[in-house]
């Protein structure tokens, strides 16, 4: 298989999840606004969609789409499953593994990075705490481990700001058993100062959802998150391209 693509480090990696603002042409907006944030700033980015728009939003945006969830079979018969096969063939560059509304017992979730591995896919594996993360990074030594306190999802207060030790922690953890592995973070990361703490802990980037995909004004969203990256001043405005000569 083809080398795995790069994500980039810091990352800003937005799961959609399946809100109603983030199905349907909510999430191609979403993802188009991402995509022309990025260009923008310079940070590097990704967005995991619905199951249902992997595919469309793969071959539509020109940043990286993951799926949310992938399972350790081959390709073959299964009905309704995800087999990375499927998910290489649809065009997105990896997958979300055991994320907190997804688990999977820790047998697949070996199965499953040997699988996106095997692919050339880019596996982003999600542990709920630092005894955790450390487990599954000794286990598969995925590229990317994201740490998300369950209790933290989808609330107002950030891992970041509710408990910055448990992100420490957690790169110190998974470093030791897994230097090349990436640490993420997420739960409640809501805007910039959110962003700029959890890098400023050692995270490579971070894991968003309700903030963008549940907000009534997503394109703001993205501004404001973006604006906590280093080579992305807050708030910056676009700028208008330049008029060829003659025209203006
Ligand atoms: O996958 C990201 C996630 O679980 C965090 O969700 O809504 O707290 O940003 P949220």
């Amino acid at each position: 298989m083809g080398a795995r693509t790069e994500l980039g480090s810091p990352l800003f990696l937005l799961n959609l999840k399946a809100y109603p603002r983030s199905i349907g042409t909510g999430a191609r907006e979403m993802g188009r606004t991402l995509a022309q944030f990025s260009k923008m700033t310079g940070v590097s980015v990704a967005i995991a969609p619905t199951p249902p728009l992997v595919g469309l939003l793969a071959s539509e945006l020109t940043i990286p789409v993951l799926a949310q969830h992938a399972d350790p079979f081959e390709a073959g018969a299964r009905t309704g499953h995800v087999p990375p096969a499927a998910v290489r063939a649809s065009g997105a560059v990896g997958s979300l593994v055991n994320h907190s509304e997804h688990r999977l017992p820790r047998d697949a979730i070996a199965a499953v990075v040997r699988l996106l591995e095997a692919e050339g896919l880019t596996a982003v594996v999600c542990a709920g705490d630092v005894a955790e993360s450390r487990e599954l990074a000794a286990l598969c030594k995925p590229p990317y481990l994201a740490v998300e306190p369950p209790e933290l999802i989808g609330g107002d207060v950030s891992v970041s700001r509710a408990k910055p030790e448990v992100i420490r922690a957690t790169v110190e953890a998974v470093h030791q058993v897994s230097p090349a592995t990436r640490v993420l973070c997420g739960a409640g990361i809501k805007n910039a100062e959110d962003v700029r703490r959890s890098l400023e802990l050692g995270a490579e980037g971070v894991l968003v959802a309700s903030a963008v995909a549940n907000a009534r004004d997503p394109p703001a969203a993205i501004q404001e998150l973006l604006g906590g990256f280093p080579s992305a001043p807050a708030h910056r405005a676009p700028t208008p391209p330049a008029a060829a000569p003659g025209t203006g």
